[in-house]
């Protein structure tokens, strides 16, 4: 029998929207209808885990899953024995230190003394080693937002997306120790025909990945122009260039870097162009 990649991912919270998105556009379509912890992909030689994002760093080390979807903070904190490949560009948030907004804060040596509750002792500890301050530091597993209004410390460390979180438990953020986003993980040694399948399934997320880096641009273009808006044009390769109805005129079409429209687009009309369509790409196969 041939053998399943086993996918870990989270079963619910920040991340798993996103993840269950991602999986879903490279055609392994997520389905719990009886939130399964298991469930076997139809299309994909594919086994995906639904568990606690704190776990996957140790199942992926323990190689309970060959690979992972989970936060970079999550694997920095357990610092565990895998493979970090990609990075996929969501469920992107910072790991802060937070304390009560009334609170004056003038920079980390204000902390001195101070006792801050996390989830993150491990990523905090080094933080403050770095800093040369002095802080006691409380491990607490969740809601640790609530800890400095019912006087279990005097500051916090935790995840921050929206902000929201922070806002209305009435703290604000006064440092940053870590940016992060959702990475794939695996475990550091598979067999060749499980790396093959990572190998594909790497392939297709950094197909839907560019692809949404990018955007297909089309316009109408006078012929004298097309030369000019060529050499604006920041594509991959040369633009498609079509003859349109109207004499003397075409329809060029590229593919460019989705933050890069704004940047070009007022040079394309000076050189002639008009009728500027931008679209969003599925896919990109390179
Ligand atoms: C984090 C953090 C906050 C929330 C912040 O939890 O613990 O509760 O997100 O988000 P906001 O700034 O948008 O309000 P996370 O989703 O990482 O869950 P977990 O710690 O339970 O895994
Ligand atoms: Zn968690």
């Amino acid at each position: 029998m041939s053998k399943r990649l086993r996918l870990a991912i989270q079963s619910s919270g920040r991340l798993s929207d996103s993840t269950t998105e991602l999986l879903s556009a490279i055609g392994i379509r997520i389905s719990r209808p009886d939130r399964k912890l298991r469930m076997v992909s139809e299309h994909f030689a594919l086994e995906v885990l639904f568990v606690r994002d704190d776990d996957i760093p140790g199942y992926v080390a323990d190689g309970v899953a060959d690979v992972g979807i989970v936060g970079e903070n999550v694997v920095l904190e357990k610092n565990p024995d895998v493979r970090v490949l990609d990075r996929l560009g969501f469920a992107r948030c910072r790991l802060s230190i937070a304390l009560p907004k009334a609170d004056p804060y003038s920079g980390p040596k204000d902390l001195e003394g101070k006792h801050i509750a996390t989830s993150y002792p491990g990523l905090l500890g080094r933080y403050f080693e770095q800093q040369g301050v002095n802080v006691t530091i409380h491990e607490i597993s969740g809601s640790v937002e609530i800890a400095p209004g019912i006087g279990l410390a005097d500051g916090i460390c935790d995840i921050v997306s929206s902000g929201s979180t922070l806002i209305s438990n009435g703290l604000k953020e006064v440092e940053t120790v870590l940016q992060s986003e959702a990475v794939l993980i695996a475990s550091q040694e598979l067999d060749p025909e499980l790396a093959a399948l990572l190998d594909t399934l790497r392939f297709r997320i950094q197909s839907v990945l560019k692809a949404g880096k990018h955007r297909y641009i089309l316009m109408n273009v006078p012929n004298t122009a097309i030369e000019r808006v060529t050499e604006i044009l920041p594509g991959m390769r040369a633009p498609t260039v079509m003859p349109l109805a109207t004499e003397g005129w075409s329809s060029v079409h590229s593919v460019i870097p989705e933050n890069t429209f704004w940047d070009v687009i007022d040079s394309l009309k000076e050189a002639g162009a008009e009728g500027m369509l931008v679209i969003p790409i599925e896919k990109m196969v390179l």
